[in-house]
């Protein structure tokens, strides 16, 4: 696959390969070590690319420093801060419900602008801790980061606004390491042997931060699509017959948010013995999420959309080995509910446009919809 800026690499769809790849010791995810002519400042990377591999944080990492980046981040994403945090997603999400109060009912209302973007943006904020008033500025900045079809220099302005506004927040953590997410990761970092520089840990926020809304935000659109386009499959989460997780788990499977992370690089030439592929030393390698969960030994009638499947569970859309997503439970708990309660609130809403039509993301990246209109009814 040529990716932006002619980076050749190895697309990877069988879901099997992609587990064995991706928790396998042949296979790094660090750039600045095991890419070849990258390491040595002799190949060019710019764009996107450039934004993705370029930071030092636990999913641009490999061994021993991928597992001391990362101990930080895991243990700011516990269960019972998940737990702690429902009351508090709760009331998120029924504060956005009541912002749409007094929508006609035969008025187009955008499910993403005015509904799905606030949850995740609310959650993280809350969870560090970012003062309200650098929220709109940050989100901005963030979006930008996931438009894989802008330029180098918009893409080099989105990462320094969001970094100029991490860098503030660190300064303020350093100082008051709260109860939040980022007190815990200060206070985590600092106990680890080689505590982490005020840079290293901006970097760790960038990553929660990014990794943590938009991908939330086409969560939450696309399950409510994928519900409301399949009434069947919807009144068996409304009767109670298949849990939310279940149509959740199946909705990622069918359409991930992350379609694909760039990128990984073999450690050393290697031959994988069940497939038989052999990879260079060096060689980049793209594994693609989105592909790999529509493959057809894994998953009968892969395009259909089916909440009882239960193999929608183990698909790869948290990734898998030791970069699995650590905020996947924070992730379930918010759509789940964002979810629900809107169902509950408005029982008659209907997309005001087929699926088909819906505007979706510009990236191999990023996937979902930028815009859904529906009728509240
Ligand atoms: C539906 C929502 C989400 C999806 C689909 C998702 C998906 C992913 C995927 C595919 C990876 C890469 C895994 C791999 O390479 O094997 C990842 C990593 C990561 N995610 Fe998520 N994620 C979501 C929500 C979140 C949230 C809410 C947070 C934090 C608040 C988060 C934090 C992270 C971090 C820090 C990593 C890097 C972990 C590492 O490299 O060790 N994600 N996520």
């Amino acid at each position: 696959m040529e990716l932006p800026g002619g980076v050749l690499a190895r697309a990877v769809v069988d879901p099997a390969l992609a587990e064995r790849l991706s928790a396998g010791p042949h296979v790094s995810r660090d750039a600045a070590r095991h890419w070849p002519g990258y390491r040595e400042g002799t190949r060019s990377v710019d764009g996107v690319i450039a934004q993705w591999i370029g930071t030092h944080n636990a999913l641009n990492s490999y061994g021993d420093d991928h597992r001391q980046l990362r101990a930080p981040i895991a243990a700011a994403l516990t269960r019972r801060r998940v737990e702690a945090m429902t009351p508090e997603i709760e009331s998120i999400v029924q504060d956005v419900l009541d912002g749409l109060e007094g929508t006609g009912a035969d008025q187009n209302v955008d499910l993403v602008q005015s509904y799905a973007l606030h949850i995740p943006h609310e959650v993280i904020t809350r969870l560090l801790g970012v003062p309200a008033e650098h929220l709109p500025a940050f989100s901005t900045a963030a979006a930008g980061l996931f438009d894989t079809s802008a330029g180098a220099e918009d893409m080099a302005r989105s990462m320094g606004a969001v970094l100029a506004l991490l860098d503030r927040l660190v300064d303020s953590a350093r100082m008051h390491p709260w109860d939040n997410l980022i007190g815990d990761l200060v206070r985590a970092a600092d106990a680890s042997e080689s505590p982490l520089s005020d840079t290293a840990l901006r970097d760790q926020l960038m990553l929660i931060i990014i990794a943590g809304t938009e991908t939330t935000v086409h969560a939450i659109g696309t399950l409510l699509v994928h519900l409301l386009s399949h009434r069947d499959q919807l009144a068996l989460v409304t009767s109670g017959q298949a849990p939310m997780e279940d149509a959740l788990m199946e909705s990622l499977r069918l359409r991930p948010p992350v379609a694909s992370v760039p990128l990984r690089f073999a450690v050393r030439q290697f031959q994988d013995s069940r497939s038989g592929e052999e990879f260079d030393e060096g060689e980049p390698i793209l594994v693609h999420i989105a592909g790999a969960n529509l493959d057809s030994e894994r998953y009968e009638d892969p395009e259909r959309f089916d909440v009882r499947r239960n193999g929608g569970a183990r698909s790869l859309a948290f990734g898998y080995g030791p970069h699995v997503c650590p905020g996947a439970a924070l992730a379930t708990r918010e759509i789940v509910i964002a979810v629900t309660r809107f169902l509950e609130r408005h029982p008659d809403v209907r997309l005001a446009r087929a699926p088909d039509l819906l505007e979706q993301t510009a990236s191999f990246i990023s996937n979902g919809y930028t815009s859904i209109a529906v009728e509240l009814g």
